[in-house]
């Protein structure tokens, strides 16, 4: 999703900008640009670089037409009104006003419309109404900063915005509601980010602007005003050192890296959830929730979209199998309009690793507006369903750069294994022998995972043959079942080529019709209680030509010798927590699919990191 950075600064801009525009990359774009305060002799002048594509072809413009000064601001645009291309990149300009935004201004053409006599517009875009209607209200009087409140003030839906007015040399102004902005406290310097990670290598000093907020930054102030235009105080958040460290390092891609991160990121997620010197699962006064309560909880509703609904479905499996819990998975985008039927006893937990996903937002507004407990398990403690659930609960798998996730999928899922335990336990489902085993399971994960990514080789030579077909399936049953969804949809998106999941038994009740000699079929089966069944499904496939990669463990490959064309050996895993370890295969997989194929791995097409429209 777009992304924005301003700096209000004491020293020249525009390549700290665009550093930061790096570093927001990793949100999904399709054009970049910046603005910039320039101080000619005759006064200050705003000029603007932009350019479609990636960043290094912002960079190759402002290299062949430079321009700086200490005040600027900077966007990556991810098109939703109008195609991408220069004309509609941002910062948009009208009159003295420059101006980016991120997420959707619902009544654009309504302000338009009302504009149209006075003012000529550019673009195609929802947003450049906005930075008309600042001026015009210059035009009439007003102040910039009163222009800039009486604008907001008459917008409707998404919006993070950053504005910078010729002739306010020395002022950034910003506005948040529904879409995230941050703002970073520098040394006689002040930034404003659409997260802590654009304005890492800036400052460690972090306001996250609340609901409705806007704010003037100067070089050594910041005034932040409330939704009723009340002067408020909001407090510094520390951001970690280990933002600043999202680097690459050694490896080829950021999803590589992120991959490999896993024992670490699982490992961290235990910490936070499990006792494992005491074989038992954290109380929730332990984890700081005194208040949660699944004991007397009717249902759980999990809410989310992408990869957090797969890890949702999987967590279904386990909410009702280890306690006895009714549980509803609905994706965020589809549960807010089909007004569904709330028992007041349920609680929601909104998935999602930015914490920002626009839809799941929405959804976990709706059940707090139907009286319903929410929780939020997230990776961005900072992030706006943090703030606004009754629970905030973490993943700890630190910043995820890649777009298609990995490493927040497996944290997702350790965190959720690990609630779905302790609801048993609350629940009385899970006696303390149980408990124990469930426990001690988890905790070999972090092992298992370093064991399965020794598959890499492996792995990359089948991934080379299925880089060569452009349609492939996945099945698997129970837990399994979300995984091959999971499966095919990183396929997809980072390979582009077409792949479906299925639960094993129902490929027979109408993509069979699609099997032919030498379709691909990734097969997910550990030998557990399911594995004949899921086998036989395999067969029924294979005698129809299909291409088997069947992942399982010894046992199953013992059991299924010469049925495969390949099979991956992953170590055995206590059934409950094979999920999180048949993970790894499945993103090895596609990212060397796509690697071979030479896409942007890191950056699919047409894809956003952390979406913040709906
Ligand atoms: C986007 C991303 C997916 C992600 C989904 C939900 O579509 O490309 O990778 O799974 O959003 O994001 P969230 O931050 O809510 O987990």
């Amino acid at each position: 999703m777009c992304g924005i950075i301003g700096i209000v600064g004491n020293q020249a801009v525009t390549d700290r900008l665009i550093e930061g525009l790096k570093r927001l990359e990793y949100r999904g774009y399709d054009s970049a640009g910046i603005a910039i305060m320039e101080n000619a002799v005759s006064g200050s002048v705003l000029s603007r670089r932009r350019a479609e594509g990636k960043i290094h072809n912002l960079v190759e413009r402002v290299a062949k037409e430079p321009v700086d000064g200490n005040l600027g601001i900077a966007h990556t645009r991810w098109a939703t009104h109008g195609i991408a291309n220069e004309n509609n990149a941002h910062p948009h300009f009208a009159g003295r006003v420059g101006l980016v935004h991120n997420g959707i201004i619902e009544n654009f053409t309504q302000l338009r419309d009302g504009l149209k006599k006075v003012r000529k517009f550019q673009t195609q875009t929802d947003t450049e109404v906005v930075a008309h209607l600042i001026d015009e209200a210059m035009k009439n009087g007003a102040s910039a900063q009163e222009a800039f409140a009486k604008t907001i003030g008459q917008l409707t839906g998404a919006f993070a915005l950053g504005v910078v007015i010729e002739g306010e040399d020395q002022q950034l102004f910003a506005a948040r509601r529904g879409s995230p902005l941050a703002i970073g406290l520098g040394d006689g310097e002040n930034y404003i980010g659409s997260d802590a990670i654009a304005l890492a290598s800036l400052s460690q000093k972090i306001i996250y602007l609340e609901e409705g907020d806007w704010a003037v930054l100067t070089t050594d102030s910041v005034k932040i005003f409330d939704a009723d235009n009340a002067p408020v105080e909001r407090p510094i958040t520390m951001v970690s050192g280990s933002l600043a460290a999202a680097e690459k390092g050694n490896y080829k891609h950021y999803m590589l890296k992120e991959i490999y991160e896993q024992p670490e990121t699982v490992g961290r997620t235990l910490t936070h959830y499990i006792d494992a010197f005491n074989h038992r699962v954290k109380t929730p006064e332990e984890l700081e929730l005194e208040t949660l309560d699944f004991k007397n909880l009717e249902r759980v509703t999990l809410i989310a979209c992408g990869t957090a609904a797969y890890a949702a479905y999987v967590a279904k499996y386990w909410f009702e199998q280890l306690a006895d819990l009714p549980t509803d998975v609905d994706i965020a985008s589809e549960f807010r309009y089909r007004r569904p039927a709330l028992s007041q006893n349920s609680m929601a937990i909104a998935v999602s690793q930015s914490g920002e996903t626009a839809d799941t937002l929405a959804a976990l507004r709706y059940c707090q507006k139907k009286g319903l407990k929410t929780a939020a398990l997230v990776n961005q403690m900072t992030s706006t369903m943090a703030r606004e659930s009754d629970y905030a609960m973490p993943i700890n798998a630190g910043p995820e750069i890649g777009v298609a996730s990995t490493k927040a999928f497996t944290s997702q899922l350790t965190a959720l294994l690990s609630l779905a335990i302790s609801s048993g336990v609350q629940r009385g489902h899970i006696d303390k022998k149980r408990e124990t085993e469930l426990t001690d399971a988890l905790t070999q994960i972090p092992r298992l995972i370093t064991e399965t990514l020794a598959l890499e080789p492996e792995i990359e030579t089948l991934a080379h043959d299925l880089s060569k077909t452009e349609n492939a399936f996945y099945m698997g049953r129970g837990v399994h079942f979300p995984l091959a969804l999971e499966g095919a949809l990183k396929l997809k998106e980072i390979s582009y080529i077409h792949a479906e999941g299925y639960a094993a038994g129902e490929l027979k009740h109408g993509p069979i019709a699609l099997i032919e000699e030498g379709t691909p079929v990734v097969v997910i089966a550990p030998y557990d209680e399911l594995f004949e069944k899921t086998v036989s499904n395999m067969q029924e496939v294979a005698t129809r030509g299909a291409k088997i990669t069947l992942i399982t463990d010894e046992k199953g490959a013992a059991h299924t010798a010469g049925m495969a064309h390949a099979t991956l050996v992953c170590p055995e895993t206590q059934s409950e927590s094979a999920p999180i370890v048949y993970a790894i295969p499945i993103q090895l997989l596609a990212y060397h699919a796509a690697v071979h194929l030479g896409t942007d791995v890191d950056q699919p097409r047409n894809l956003a990191k952390s979406v913040t429209v709906e």
